[in-house]
């Protein structure tokens, strides 16, 4: 019998989509260039069924030894999914599937994180030889297994076949309370429920969507670590404490998964010196590039997301670790105070507000860029639905992502487009309401000598937004003066330019 799908590159993410793909009872045929690979994921699966007793069940996973005994299995036209590292590896593979006799109504769907132009290139490039679909995926190892975010994106018909594996294989949520459904058992997925995909729109959208959702990842990982930094070297918590009082915020409304395991991470003791393993990871960030080309693309479009630049330049910093050793003895901070217990309790309230207010804004970020880009592009992107397909299975799954969802969709209802997350009511009152503790715990930070690029930037973005007049007229006023750059008038048309004689004693406006 045929198969139904083929998975090529069977690392953790490819191997667990396969066994997923499996356990929803699709048969696939397996392949990687390293034989053991191939064999591992057929042997998990055996020892999968075993432990779960579902022996009476068939084992649906097929090793293949190469790609053309690979395409000789499946059933055309065939759907095949590429789990191999982003960048020349996918077009080696792709080149080595066309050599192998790939046809050109079969389907070969990109999973890595690819940058979204080289997915948008790949569909034109491959267009003669097969379809190029792309499929960015969230949620790591245990999201592949038992169900990550999907964001897929290509050509729709494509998406027509693909979509009932999808929509079986994605997280689910609870429809009536927005909650993830949890269940983490071979053999056992989770059918009830919305999936957590949905057509995002032509190549590229869907990776420009997930490439953004890792800008906000970013930012949301690095707002929870100033907390900690803050807590611990500001109000001489102890690691365990805040991983109590991160277990707490994670009932309200900070509730993510980032929150979660950032407790977990602190509680965990280092098997060695059995101190808190955090204090001996060495304080240098790796990065992959996601966030980076988030940012970049924020700067090319010019939206401001300068909370999820932070973010990527506080992993910068870290990298420093030899000019911070120098200049941590060279240069002057202020003098530690000893804060007392109410003090400390006052600002835990008012950092749960002020991380509640940045991530307000860091969502704000990441969802107007995506709208900026999805002009630019020609794209309709549903806002409602991106949000929704983020409540669980990935990386930045939230109980916050209902409240977005349901901001997207009460501004639809009202036939409005909400421009920036800030507007939405829900948001817009939170932000008032809260706003004061934000300041109260930057200003904390600020006199404590502690950094936070990322919760003081986002207040500077919202308090940039609050101001209907900023002193960008001093700086075109500066750019007219030294370059002639003209400038406009609150008081003419918009367009129409004027530019002040600044070098002639007279000092004449001339319209241009
Ligand atoms: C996800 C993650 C995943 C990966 C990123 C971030 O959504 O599952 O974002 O794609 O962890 O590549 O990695 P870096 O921190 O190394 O950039």
């Amino acid at each position: 019998k045929l198969h139904d799908i083929g998975v090529i590159g069977l690392g953790v993410m490819g191997k667990n989509l396969a066994l997923n793909i499996a356990d929803n009872q699709y048969s696939v045929a397996a392949f990687d260039l390293d034989s053991d690979k191939v064999q591992g994921v057929v042997q998990q699966e055996k020892s999968e069924h075993a432990a779960s007793k579902q022996a009476q069940v068939p084992l649906r996973i097929n090793g293949c030894n190469n790609l053309s005994e690979m395409l000789s299995s499946l059933e055309k036209p065939r759907i095949l999914v590429l789990s191999v590292p982003a960048g020349a590896p996918v077009d080696g593979v792709c080149n080595a599937l066309i050599d192998a006799g790939i046809e050109s109504d079969d389907i070969v769907i990109d999973t890595g994180n690819s940058l979204w132009t080289d997915t948008v290139e790949r569909e034109a490039r491959y267009s003669k030889k097969f379809v190029f679909f792309s499929c960015a995926v969230s949620g790591g190892e245990m999201g592949a297994r038992f169900g990550p975010s999907l964001m897929p994106s290509g050509d729709i018909k494509a998406w027509d076949r693909i979509k009932p594996i999808w929509e079986a294989i994605a997280a689910k949520v609870d429809a009536e309370t927005g909650l993830p459904i949890e269940r983490q058992e071979p053999g056992n997925p989770v059918t009830e429920g919305e999936p957590c995909t949905t057509y995002i729109g032509p190549a590229g959208s869907g990776h420009y969507v997930k490439m953004v959702h890792n800008g906000i990842e970013y930012a949301d990982m690095q707002l929870i670590c100033e907390a900690y930094q803050l807590l611990s070297d500001g109000f001489a918590m102890t690691t365990t404490e805040i991983a109590d009082l991160f277990d707490k915020w994670n009932q309200g409304s900070l509730n993510s998964y980032l929150m979660e395991i950032s407790a977990e991470v602190l509680r965990q003791a280092d098997p060695i010196t059995g101190k808190p393993l955090v204090s001996m990871i060495l304080d240098k960030a790796g990065q992959k590039g996601t966030g980076l080309w988030t940012a970049v693309s924020s700067l090319q479009i010019g939206c401001p997301a300068p909370t999820i630049a932070e973010a990527v330049y506080a992993r910068a910093v870290s990298t420093q670790k030899e000019q911070r050793q120098t200049l941590s003895h060279l240069l002057k901070g202020p003098a530690a105070e000893k804060p007392t217990a109410d003090e400390r309790d006052a600002f835990i309230d008012q950092l749960e507000n002020a991380l509640y207010c940045a991530k307000i804004a860091c969502y704000a970020q990441g969802f107007q860029l995506m709208a900026m880009a999805a002009k630019d592009r020609g794209w309709t992107l549903n806002f409602a639905e991106i949000a929704k397909i983020w409540r669980a299975g990935c990386i930045i799954r939230a109980r916050f992502l209902q409240s977005i969802t349901q901001a997207y969709q009460a501004a639809a209802n009202d036939g409005i487009e909400l421009d920036n997350l800030l507007m939405a009511d829900d948001f817009s009152i939170a932000l008032s309401e809260k706003q004061l503790d934000w300041r109260k715990a930057v200003s904390a930070a600020v006199l404590k000598g502690i950094p936070v690029p990322c919760i003081s930037s986002a207040l500077a973005y919202y308090d940039s937004y609050r101001c209907e007049t900023l002193p960008a007229s001093l700086l075109q006023g500066q750019r007219d003066f030294f370059g002639a750059h003209t400038f406009e008038r609150t008081d003419k048309p918009a367009g129409e330019k004027y530019h002040l004689n600044w070098s002639h004693a007279a000092r004449d406006l001339i319209k241009v």
